[in-house]
């Protein structure tokens, strides 16, 4: 991917009208990250069905327009696949399908691969499965009251 200086026009138009935010009630697998050096908050709601597959996807994210963008197309990219599938949606799949990220803002795009893996290991953890290839969360930073003083504030 060249290198992009720039906010394309998917990440304007997922930025300015984001899929999928909100909360799931009773989610499969839920997971919040939380990006040390902005400070910046998602959480990740996931609905997965018997078959072990993505039926549904929500987010909240307490961030910069990139990182909720980021978080958009994420929500888009694992509904419909499997969880080993949803795996393999890491921030550079993220980015590829935003049409790239300016370099200071690709962190950004960290923080949602990372919260679709903790919301993977949430729900591994509850239902007593193991996924190939999925470690435990780096950073989950769970009910935090933080998070909701944020986010009620955000509404
Ligand atoms: Fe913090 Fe983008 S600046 S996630």
């Amino acid at each position: 991917m060249s290198q992009v200086t720039e906010y394309s026009e998917k990440v304007m138009d997922h930025f300015m009208n984001p899929r999928n935010m909100g909360e799931i009630e009773d989610p499969s697998g839920v997971g919040t990250v939380g990006n040390a050096k902005c400070g910046d908050i998602m959480r990740m709601y996931l609905d997965i069905d018997e078959n072990q597959i993505v039926r549904e996807a929500k987010f909240k994210t307490f961030g910069c327009g990139a990182a909720v963008a980021t978080s958009s197309m994420a929500t888009e990219l694992v509904k419909g696949k499997s969880v080993r599938e949803a795996l393999e949606v890491t921030n550079k799949a993220v980015m590829e399908a935003l049409d790239g990220l300016p370099p200071v803002k690709i962190h950004c795009s960290l923080l949602a691969e990372q919260a679709i893996h903790a919301a993977l290991w949430d729900y591994a953890t509850k239902n007593n499965i193991s996924i190939e290839g999925l470690k435990p969360p780096v950073n989950d930073i769970d009910e935090t009251e933080e998070f909701y003083k944020m986010t009620s504030e955000q509404a």
